[in-house]
């Protein structure tokens, strides 16, 4: 099997999650249901792991026998500098998220936006082509998903953003392809959102603990679409709850959790992810 060939001597499969801070990371608790449902041995460790130390921490993981690590905040960027070789989508995107070390050769990856697209697809939008999409914001989440989105469907993006500089200059980095993606700042954001047909937000507006702020007005929001929101913490934000007020699908972020750790899961072990039993593991820990 692929997997024995990356396990230690010691016996078990090392993997972990680099981040600052850690403690309340839900990553182990996911991974372990992971290696439970396979029957593998291993350890997948919160580490953490300060900003001054990241250098030594990438090095540790060679020499130590991770056989990957996942990286969070606020290393996601600074890493890049410290691996041997850097996946095509995660260098357009600019961060790494998931590391696999193949007997010391470090790759990145980014899984963030790949995840989410898998758990969009999965749990409310099989068919993704033909849709006319909002995506709010253009921060490094927004990246991911844009990314991801233009590697699977032909229709239109409207990205919209507070800044809508950033906006403009993510819709050029990633336009070109089957997709017509343009940027927009807030003033236009109504109109967007008016006629979508998915509306996904990728903005800090109402993550705990500023539970009743929207990031845009649910008058505007058509009733029966899809909405998505990639905050887990609440599971169910205010722009959800309006939402499925106005008769829409909604989709809330513990699938892209969950997801851009089944995609690292599989690229570590080379086998199916037993996505539903990580899920589970993860609402049995909040
Ligand atoms: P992430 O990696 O989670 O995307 P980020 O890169 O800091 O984090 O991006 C945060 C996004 O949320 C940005 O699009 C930001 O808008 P600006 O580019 O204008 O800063 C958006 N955002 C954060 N707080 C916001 C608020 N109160 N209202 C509107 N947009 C907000």
């Amino acid at each position: 099997r692929l997997l024995e060939q990356f396990v230690p001597t010691s016996g078990s499969l090392l993997l972990g999650v680099l981040g600052d801070p850690i403690a309340h990371s839900k990553s182990p608790v996911m991974h372990h249901a992971a290696l439970k449902a396979h029957g593998i041995s291993g350890h997948y460790v919160p580490l953490h792991v300060k900003p001054d130390n990241l250098k030594e921490a990438i090095q540790a993981v060679r020499v130590l026998g991770f056989r990957g690590v996942n990286v969070t905040i606020p290393h996601k960027v600074e890493v890049m500098s410290y691996l041997d070789k850097i996946d095509e989508g995660a260098a357009k995107i600019g961060a790494v998220n998931t590391i696999v070390n193949d007997h010391g050769v470090l790759t990145g990856y980014n899984t963030d936006g790949i995840g989410y697209v898998r758990s969009l697809k999965d749990e409310v939008l099989p068919g993704l082509s033909g849709s006319n999409i909002v995506v709010l914001g253009a921060g490094g989440a927004a990246r991911g998903i844009v990314h991801a989105l233009t590697l699977e469907m032909a229709g239109s993006i409207s990205i919209i953003n507070r800044t809508s500089s950033k906006a403009v200059q993510l819709a050029e980095e990633w336009g070109g392809g089957t997709s017509t993606i343009r940027g927009y700042g807030e003033h236009e954001a109504e109109e967007a959102v008016s006629s979508a047909d998915v509306i996904i937000n990728t903005t800090s507006v109402g993550m705990h603990p500023h539970v009743d702020q929207m990031p845009v007005e649910a008058e505007w929001i058509p009733e029966g679409i899809v909405v998505s929101d990639l905050i887990y913490n609440p599971l169910k934000t205010k722009l959800l709850t309006e939402s499925e007020a106005r008769g829409c699908r909604v989709h809330g972020g513990l699938g892209m959790f969950v997801n851009q750790g089944a995609f690292a899961f599989e690229y570590w072990t080379g086998l199916t992810a037993p996505v539903e039993e990580m899920k589970q593991a993860v609402l049995e820990s909040f």
